[in-house]
Formats: structure tokens, sequence, C-alpha cells
């Protein structure tokens, strides 16, 4: 194959341009760009298709498969759909590869044909996972040659219902010229996979890296190729791990599977109301308690707050876990709002655990951890604090308000401070509701002020 141009690509964000530039005037970033060389071949291949009228169409039947690991198929949206593409992305060494080889482990178990593509591990060093996993069906295929041409030798031979590569940066086609892991190579065998998936009965899981910064490592295209994008998160110092789904094409997007990392694999957390919780019964100056919704669940998380004079003239903000603009927002209303003066001291807010809220529900829990770091007076005990935050300092309804203090209500919470909008929405009976309207009327009940 002929090479017929250059281009210069960022490998961060895939941003094309026909000259090598230093800054990415698409990402920022600095010095990204790698030069790749375009083919007619790959580009230009002709594919005609009819257009259809939608009536013409057949509906297909898609039951979902389960790989009865109840966390990853809640995220999934209720097991996998056949056909389906599937990219689950994570820093290296969370445990993309444990957790999948667990799923194919289990896929066997119920009689279907996998086949594992690792580019990273060799055969005896899956074999020793799967022995420290437990998998007792092996009849898993392994494929560790990730070059293109091995692939769709060991696809054909095979014909598997599930094909797992791991990871999509080391698939190699030798007829791209440029690196396995580059933009266009990503691209290209990306592509591959898909076609493949969607002309054949399987379904198929791509494993991709991602950077520090968090993005899906080069090719962000990959996003946008897949059915669905599950990311793997987890400080790897700690045992917690968290899956989110961040595009479903047949589910919802919000649902959260939560794992313990332990010696033999990964093990499911069902009940994760109180993961993040430390002491539900002491009361702490700068801590409180909200209790947030991850897809269908209620989960209680400690939003910590820190508020310390400042040094060096300019206050410092330092956000972990939540939205820094939100953040920021919250600490202008209380000063405009309410006279809180933050503008000599240093502002630290984080959400205890590492899990990461996001949503404005929170505002209220935010605004009071920040005063009772300020004054050095805790907030009232087993008590949640729920409300957005207007600009004019009202308080604004939330969503869920029931879903949310009935899981309260079993965890031994005594006092809910809510919306006085939602406060007609309420059902549950063993827990003191606190309607307020205002952020004052928070402020004075939470801190006795
Ligand atoms: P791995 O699945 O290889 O991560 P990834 O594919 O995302 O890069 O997991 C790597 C880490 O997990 C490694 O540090 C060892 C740890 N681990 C366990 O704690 N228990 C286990 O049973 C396994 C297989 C791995
Ligand atoms: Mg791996």
């Amino acid at each position: 194959m002929k090479k017929e141009k250059s281009i210069f690509v960022c490998s961060e964000c895939g941003y094309q341009s026909i000259k090598l530039l230093g800054k990415c005037p698409n990402c920022g970033k600095w010095n990204t760009f790698i030069e790749e060389f375009y083919t007619t071949d790959l580009l230009r291949k002709k594919e005609i298709t009819q257009p259809q009228k939608l009536k013409e169409i057949e509906i297909e039947e898609t039951p979902r498969i389960k790989t009865e690991i109840g966390e990853f198929d809640r995220v999934l949206g209720g097991g996998i759909v056949n056909k389906s593409y599937i990219l689950v992305a994570g820093e290296p060494g969370v445990g993309k590869s444990t957790l999948l080889l667990s799923v194919c482990g289990n896929l066997v178990k119920n009689g279907y044909k996998v086949l594992y593509i690792s580019g990273e591990e060799s055969p005896n060093q899956i074999k020793m996972r799967s022995k420290r996993l437990g998998i007792d069906s092996e009849d898993i295929y392994i494929l560790t040659n990730p070059e293109i041409n091995s692939i769709k030798n060991g696809l054909e031979k095979i014909k598997p219902d599930f094909v797992i590569v791991d990871s999509i940066q080391t698939v190699y086609n030798p007829e791209i010229p440029t690196i396995p892991g580059s933009v266009t190579q990503v691209r290209e065998n990306a592509n591959f996979f898909m076609k493949y998936t969607k002309n054949n009965k399987c379904a198929t899981f791509l494993v991709g890296h991602i950077t520090k910064e968090g993005v899906v490592a080069g090719p962000k295209i990959l996003e946008h190729i897949v059915d669905a994008v599950i990311y793997f998160e987890g400080d790897v110092r700690t045992n917690l791990r968290i899956l989110r789904s961040i595009k479903n094409r047949f589910g919802s997007t919000n649902e959260i599977g939560v794992f313990s990392m332990e010696e033999n694999g990964l093990v499911e957390i069902p009940d994760a109301s109180m993961l993040f919780i430390q002491d539900i019964e002491k009361n702490v100056a700068g801590r409180t308690i909200f209790p947030t919704i991850e897809g269908t669940r209620t989960i209680l998380v400690e939003i910590e707050g820190l508020v310390t004079p400042t040094y060096y003239g300019i206050p410092k903000r330092t956000v972990s876990g939540l939205d820094y603009n939100r953040v920021s927002l919250i600490i202008a209303v209380l000063e405009k709002k309410m006279r809180f003066n933050f503008n000599t001291y240093d502002v630290y807010v984080n959400v205890g655990g590492g899990i990461k809220v996001n949503e404005v529900g929170s505002d209220l829990a935010v605004a009071i951890s920040c005063i009772s770091s300020l004054k050095d007076t805790p907030p009232i005990k087993k008590c949640v604090l729920i409300g957005e935050i207007g600009l004019t300092g009202e308080i604004r309804g939330v969503e869920n308000i029931n879903l949310r203090l009935k899981e309260c209500e079993r965890l031994g919470i005594e006092k809910a401070i809510i919306p006085d909008r939602n406060k007609n929405d309420v059902s549950v009976k063993n827990i003191e509701i606190i309607p307020v309207k205002f952020l004052y009327e928070a402020v004075n009940i939470s801190l006795n002020l």
C-alpha cells in the first residue's frame, strides 16, 4: 500500500492539521502532534447501501445475556445486548483485565464461545490470573498476538460469541504505517471490530487505557464508534472500584457498579449506601452528610470542608469530587447573601472515599460544611442536608426526595433539612423533616447559630 499524503494528528484529542503544530488549537495540549499517513485504500473504500423506509426495517430481538456479575450487568442496563460494541476504559492497574477475564469465565461456563485477545500479557500470565480468579471453566480461547491478520484468522476459526480486545491500543495493522496505539491504528482497528461485531452474531468488548487527564488515550474517537462507554474508576492505592457508564445506547447512563479489589479478584458490593461514610454517630466540624442518587440507588456521602487562613495573599480553592465552578458559586452566595467572609481564607472541599458527586442537590451540604469549618462548629447530629442553592440564596427543590430519604431512614438518619418545595412529596415517617426556603434558615438550624 503506497503512501498518499501525511497529516498531523493530535494524539490527545484526534484534531487534524496539515502542518505540524506545537500547541493543539482544539484541546490546548503542547507537543501532541504526530505525523500519520493516509492511504486511499483505507479512506476511500466504496460501500454503497441503499436507503430504506423505516417501516421496512424489522426489529431484531435483542435479548440480554447476563454476565452473572450483578454490578456489571446493572451498569450495562441488565446484561450484554447481542451485537453490541462496548468500550471499557480505565487507568492502568485499575482492574480492567481482571474484570473482563472474570466475565469470560462466567460466559464460557454458560456455554458461550469466547475469544480473549491480549496484547499485553503472555498466555502464561493469563493462565496464572485465571487460576487466581478461580475460573473453573477454562474453555476460553486466548490469542496473544494482537496483529490484525492473526486476529482475523482467530475470529474466522473460532467464530466466537464474545470477543475481548485487551487493549485496543496494542492492536496492530501492518498495512498502516504508524505504530500501535497511534490515532490511525486505533481508529482503523476499532472500525474493523465494529464491522465484525455488527456483521456477526457476537458482542465485543474493547479495553482502552486512559491517560492521567482522564481521556481515553489518544483516540477520543473511540467513544463515538462504540455503543457503550464504561469507565472503571478508583484510586489504585485503595480497594474500591467504581464502574460507571457514560454512554449507553441500550440503557440508562447513570447506573454505577461498586466493587472491591481483593486478593482473588473483584468482589461485588451491592449495598454501597454506607460505604463512603466513616461514622454516622459522630458529628465533626466541617463534615456533612448528603444522600446522592446514582442510577436507581442512594449512596450516602460525606462532604468535607476545610477553611483555613490564607498565607499568600490570594485565597486558594481546592475541590475534589465536586464541580469546581459550582463550589466557587456557593462560596460567592455565602459571601454575598450571608455576609461570611471567605476572601482571606483558603477553602478545601472534598467528597470522602474518592467518589464523585455530580448533582446540584449537594449545594446545601457543601455550604454548611464550609461554614461549619469556618466557625469550627459541628452541624447537628445524624442530619442530612439536601438542596440546590440559587444565586439569590433561596433553596431549590431536588429530584427523588423520597428515594433519598427512605435510604436515610433505613440507615438510621434522624433529621433531614430539605427544600420547602419538596416537603409535600415526603412519605417517610421516622425522620424529622425540616423544610427550608432560604439558605440562612438551613445555616441557623444545622449549626445552631
Ligand atoms: P489489572 O486487571 O491487570 O488492571 P488493568 O487491566 O486495568 O491494567 O489489575 C491489576 C491490579 O490488580 C494489580 O495491581 C494486581 C491487582 N489484583 C488484585 O488485587 N487481585 C486480583 O485477584 C488480581 C487478578 C489483580
Ligand atoms: Mg490489563
